[in-house]
């Protein structure tokens, strides 16, 4: 059914239950992911992926591995839900709309995500003018755990707001609209960060990643990027160990 795929979006994978953390799912997630990218390749093999399932970063370098595809054709859905959860809760602060909101945000899709409120305006308004930086941090708490929030008042994990993330970018890349969203993607030195998949801006377009873009990040930022990565890391450790038994 999915011969000829010019983007494989794979949300297999079972979800979160209340109390799970994304990472409880990575010894059966990343099985499943695995045998669906081996078969997903086999009939596609010029497709690109998009990866869905959790705990995010480490099974978008699990699809990356088992699909042998090049690093600009596998990434993950993670900062474009993370940043809709983050312009949410700045709009009803601040009662706008969210369409006028634009953020960044880096890092995991774990609780160590890390929202950017200097690089968040409100039509070009920094946030940081609007709201005062008690409430700001609140939000920023609450955005880094609205996976889990969502989980603990449906019992399962969210499907609504991933799915339109996901569609969004497909479709960046099935009409080349060079969309920059923050994406999962492989770091080799970029953020000076090696061999993980972790969220950073890109350029979306014909083709995947048409460019990671680097910004300016000051000492605490990059604080938080580097727990981030370590945080990741250990779970792409998890996952190796797993391999190896
Ligand atoms: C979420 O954050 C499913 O991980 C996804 O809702």
């Amino acid at each position: 059914d999915t011969k000829g795929s010019d983007v494989c979006v794979i949300t297999a994978g079972v979800p979160r239950k209340p109390g799970m953390s994304r990472d409880d799912l990575l010894e059966i997630n990343s099985k499943i992911v695995k045998g669906v990218t081996e078969e997903l390749v086999k009939y596609s093999p010029d497709t690109i992926i998009i990866i869905v399932s959790n705990p995010l970063d480490v099974m978008t370098y699990v699809a990356h591995t088992a699909s042998g595809l090049n690093k600009s054709k596998v990434m993950g859905m993670a900062g474009i839900l993370d940043t809709a959860r983050f312009r949410a809760f700045l709009a009803q602060e601040l009662d706008v709309s969210p369409k006028d909101i634009q953020s960044l945000l880096m890092g995991g899709h774990g609780d160590t995500m890390v929202p950017l409120p200097r690089y968040t305006t409100v039509s070009g308004i920094p946030v940081t003018q609007l709201i005062a930086k008690d409430k700001l941090d609140a939000i920023v708490e609450r955005t880094k755990k609205g996976g889990g929030e969502i989980v603990g008042l449906m019992g399962t994990s969210a499907w609504y707001a991933p799915g339109a993330a996901a569609a969004q970018m497909v479709e960046a890349i099935m009409l080349d609209q060079n969309r920059i969203f923050p994406c999962a993607v492989l770091l080799e030195g970029e953020y000076d960060i090696k061999d993980i998949f972790l969220g950073v801006p890109v350029k979306l377009g014909h083709g995947g990643i048409k460019e990671i873009i680097e910004v300016d990040l000051d000492e605490s930022e990059t604080e938080l990027l580097r727990a981030s990565e370590k945080a990741v890391r250990s779970t792409l450790e998890d996952f190796k160990k797993l391999m190896d038994k």
